[in-house]
């Protein structure tokens, strides 16, 4: 089965275009509303994706797994433990063997030097489940999940509060690209660096030493865990220095009225997040979370088949 030419990756969120994310959008809605109503759609019938994990997941193995078996294909599920990725076998071998039997490649690995070298010699398109860089799915995720509750995300603020980490990465891009604003606030030691997110650093982003002078206006409020997986080592100088960046009831208290808090999970409540704001009124984790497998489905019919009416 032919895939769109040239083969397209996914592997940061500036890989797609502003005009290209309307069109995931527009079919994330029309892909969640056949599922909702039990309508059978199986465009990626005898497609097989295969999802390479080298850290662990709930959602993001959840959400593909689900998702593709709802298209209609197939999944094969591996992991460092139990292939030869955790007995050294060369990035670029594996690329060429696991890119000939299947037709989408899904990898969750360390750094992403690991999964350009997998796309670079890979013949199919290679999405990115989470890098020690970027999370590009989980944005797709938080900005779809935005606009079903508020509408377009187009000059909006995003606060984002905690670690300079992947996701803040990718907010960054996103901001760039859809032309939204991120307030960003860290603890020194932990900012964001405009040369890994790969951005400019124009207006599309701004520092706060305070995270609730970040939040202040803020249309989205959103955070993370404060040690990512592969950094574990640096747990208790983590705990030390993320204290004071908790989103608590007063930081969402000084955000736009009608503001809403987005966690991509797993969250700790009492750490980054109390657990009034992540469990209250204004937070839409749940969504945001189920919301993985519906853009997700839309992301890969795209790979795959290109735009579809
Ligand atoms: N948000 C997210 O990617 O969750 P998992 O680590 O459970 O996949
Ligand atoms: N920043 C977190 C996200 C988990 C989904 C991590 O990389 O562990």
């Amino acid at each position: 089965m032919s895939t769109p030419k040239p083969l397209r990756h996914y592997l940061q969120f500036k890989d797609l275009s502003a005009d290209e994310y309307g069109h995931l959008f527009e079919r994330a809605a029309v892909i969640k509303k056949k599922f909702k109503a039990y309508e059978k759609y199986h465009p990626l019938a005898d497609r097989t994706l295969a999802m390479i994990f080298e850290k662990a997941s709930t959602r993001t193995r959840v959400s593909f797994e689900a998702g593709m078996y709802q298209l209609g294909g197939s999944v094969v599920h591996l992991t460092t433990g139990d292939s030869q990725l955790g007995r050294a076998e060369p990035i670029e071998d594996s690329a060429k063997v696991i890119s000939r039997m299947v037709d989408l490649v899904m990898i969750r690995t360390y750094g992403q030097d690991k999964i350009e070298n997998f796309a670079a010699h890979s013949r199919v398109p290679v999405i990115n489940g989470l890098t020690n860089e970027f999370h590009p799915c989980q944005i797709l995720a938080d900005i779809f999940t935005y606009i079903e509750h508020r509408g377009s995300i187009r000059g909006k603020t995003v606060a984002w509060v905690g670690d300079g980490n992947n996701m803040a990465n990718t907010w960054l891009q996103a901001a760039e690209l859809l032309d939204f604003k991120v307030h960003v606030s860290t603890p020194s030691g932990y900012e964001v660096d405009p040369a890994v997110a790969g951005v400019r650093g124009g207006d599309s982003f701004q520092v706060f030493a305070d995270p609730k002078d970040a939040c202040r206006g803020a249309d989205l409020v959103t955070t993370d865990v404060w040690t990512s997986m592969g950094y574990e080592a640096e747990n208790e100088a983590r705990r030390a220095a993320f204290a004071d960046w908790c989103v608590d009831t007063e930081m969402m208290q000084v955000a736009h009225p009608d503001a809403l808090f987005m966690h991509c999970l797993p969250a700790h409540r009492g750490e980054e997040v109390e657990a009034d704001v992540i469990d209250g009124p204004q937070s839409v984790v749940w969504d945001e979370a189920e919301n993985r497998m519906h853009v997700q489905k839309a992301l890969m019919e795209f790979l795959l088949l290109g735009r579809v009416a």
